[in-house]
């Protein structure tokens, strides 16, 4: 629910201090978290923002946070994302479904600490439940959809509202890919990783250590170290 995705996403914003690098993810929740984040710099934060989307930049530019590039600033101290899906014990991730997962890798990678924001909803035992999205290259998709059912997937290439092949800011297409209950996501990934012509994949596995989920209860912070 809206009110609980944006009390997580406040109490998230409250992390941030002043002279942070600062990643910007995309998708619902996310842009929730930007506009308190932008909140916050009116009042006077001073951070820099690293956008995982054109979207997320433009709402940033929108509410004055000052923006750069990896290029300039390749380390970056905290990000907070959204996720599809959170596994409880692992903090392992589905992400994607926004279709941004390639650019919220690269910065979740080049992040000291990610944050994820979501209500209570995304929350799972087992990942899975939804298609794990599947950045490809547009050329050859389909022979790479079929390599994708090789390792078990039952692939559907994402559309637009239009009914056109969905087209990622980086010029790529997204098959969802739907495997049912995840039992090792390490293994999944493996595959993933070596199908010739897949970008890159929404599993982020290992790499959330904290998650603020919004909820009736208010807001509970999940540590990757506590596990609850
Ligand atoms: C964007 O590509 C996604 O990874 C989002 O972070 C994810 O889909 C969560 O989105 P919502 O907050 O809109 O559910």
């Amino acid at each position: 629910m809206n009110q609980f995705k944006e009390a997580a996403a406040r109490a998230a914003a409250q992390q941030l201090r002043d002279g942070m690098i600062v990643g910007l993810g995309s998708g619902t929740t996310a842009a929730l978290a930007v506009a308190a984040i932008g909140m916050r710099v009116k009042d006077g934060l001073k951070i820099i923002g690293i956008p995982t989307s054109e979207k997320t930049a433009a709402q940033a530019r929108l509410l004055d946070i000052p923006l750069s590039t990896l290029e300039e600033n390749p380390s970056i101290d905290v990000t907070i994302d959204g996720a599809d899906e959170i596994e409880t014990a692992s903090l392992n991730l589905s992400k994607g479904g926004g279709g941004n997962l390639l650019r919220e890798k690269i910065v979740a990678f080049a992040s000291s600490r990610m944050i994820i924001v979501a209500d209570e909803s995304k929350l799972v035992v087992q990942l899975g439940s939804r298609a794990v999205a599947v950045e490809v290259i547009a050329f050859g998709w389909k022979t790479t959809a079929k390599r994708l059912e090789q390792i078990g997937a039952r692939p559907t290439l994402r559309l637009s509202a239009q009914g056109q092949a969905f087209i990622t800011d980086d010029g790529n297409y997204i098959l969802d890919c739907a495997f049912g209950p995840i039992e090792s996501v390490g293994l999944l990934q493996g595959k993933l990783d070596s199908v010739v012509g897949v970008v890159e994949h929404g599993l982020f596995v290992g790499i959330a250590q904290q998650v603020f989920l919004g909820g009736s209860a208010g807001v509970r912070v999940l540590n990757l170290e506590q596990k609850n």
